[in-house]
């Protein structure tokens, strides 16, 4: 029996993979690369001494997944695979509703032709929007600002309707926050293509010298320091917050929906600063005006995953930047050969 990650060559995907192989699992992976490298495989084959089977190819090709459900027995999934860049979305909405909504939706009919039930959902706090009260649960009205939220909005929804019409399936939602950071072998980490969106990748190009300075998005926010808050939490956190959902879904039909977070809201330059006390370097950074569709703040009520899931976030803000660090100064070309 084997859990299927689909897009389980990416940040997040390869983190789960890890973590659920030295739980004892088997894992199979199905992407289809376009933001993922083998490489990242390969390495969690290295680290766990066990074989992490790939097929290249895309999750709304029902050939491509019909061929892992004949040559593997797959008794869960976990669903990664998407495009996730929300200024993209807003420039190809058309794109992203394609690729995210078929690839669920197609990954919900061969998994019933294949009698395989229990699915854990990859979604994003972006789901909230705009919503002002924190810290956020998951009993508040929904409502996103930009098409790659809706596409993850949908893909509840979709899931929600199909368990309840079909009470075979177990369903598990996790609206992950801000993952960073990277496994502590500095082996493994976030490999952004091109110009990094989110703050912590970028810190690490600028100190590592591939970027002149950060770009403060704004210091004029509501906020303790006047720079955005967010719920940063280790990529190690996370990945064991899907195991811990596995397990649920193994004993519970319908769908339920989960936080991931810490709890706790760091600004931007509260993010900085712990940056440069923990490794001993210097962020150069600029404040410049704010960005298009932030929000001031945005945190976890992470209450229910831990009654529920018996999950909780163990790693602090330092763990983060330092294991962060670990990984830009070991992979300054992320898994391309040095260049
Ligand atoms: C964090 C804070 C910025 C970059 C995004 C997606 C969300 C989810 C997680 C997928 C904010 C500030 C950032 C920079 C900065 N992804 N910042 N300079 O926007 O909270 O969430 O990633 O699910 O959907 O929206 O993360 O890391 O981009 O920003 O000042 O160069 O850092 O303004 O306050 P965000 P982020």
């Amino acid at each position: 029996m084997a859990v299927l990650l689909t897009g389980g060559a990416g940040y997040i995907g390869s983190h789960t993979a890890l973590c659920i192989l030295n739980a004892g699992q088997d894992v199979v992976v199905l992407d289809n690369l376009s933001n993922a490298s083998p490489e990242a495989l390969r390495r969690v084959s290295e680290l766990t001494g066990k074989d992490v089977p790939l097929f290249v190819g895309d999750c709304a090709d029902k050939d491509a997944l019909n061929r892992v459900f004949d040559q593997y027995k797959i008794d869960q999934v976990i669903h990664f695979a998407g495009l996730k860049a929300v200024g993209e979305s807003v420039a190809q909405p058309l794109r992203y509703y394609r690729n995210n909504l078929d690839a669920t939706l197609t990954l919900c009919e061969v998994m019933q032709a294949h009698q395989c039930f229990d699915l854990v959902f990859s979604s994003s706090a972006t789901v909230y929007g705009t919503i002002q009260e924190m810290p956020l649960r998951e009993t508040f009205p929904l409502g996103c600002t930009n098409p790659y939220g809706w596409t993850k909005f949908m893909s509840e929804q979709i899931l929600r309707d199909l368990s309840h019409a079909d009470e075979r399936f177990h369903v598990v939602l996790l609206r992950y926050f801000n993952p960073v950071g990277a496994h502590e072998s500095g082996r493994i980490g976030e490999d952004p293509s091109g110009i990094p969106n989110n703050l912590m990748p970028f810190i690490c190009q600028v100190v590592s010298g591939r970027r002149k300075e950060l770009s403060v998005f704004g210091n004029d926010y509501p906020t303790r320091d006047g720079t955005g808050v967010r719920d940063y939490i280790h990529v190690m956190d996370l990945a064991e917050g899907h195991l811990a959902a596995l397990a649920y879904a193994r004993e519970h039909a319908g769908t339920e929906v989960f936080n991931l977070g810490t709890g706790v809201g760091y600004s931007v330059l509260e993010l900085v600063h712990a940056f440069e006390e923990v490794n001993g370097v210097r962020v150069p950074y600029r404040v410049t005006p704010r960005r298009p569709g932030d929000i001031a703040t945005c945190y976890a009520d992470p209450a229910k995953a831990t009654n529920l899931l018996h999950w909780e976030a163990k790693r602090s803000l330092a763990d983060m930047c330092r294991d962060a660090w670990n990984w830009q100064k070991n992979n300054p070309n992320g898994y391309h050969e040095a260049q």
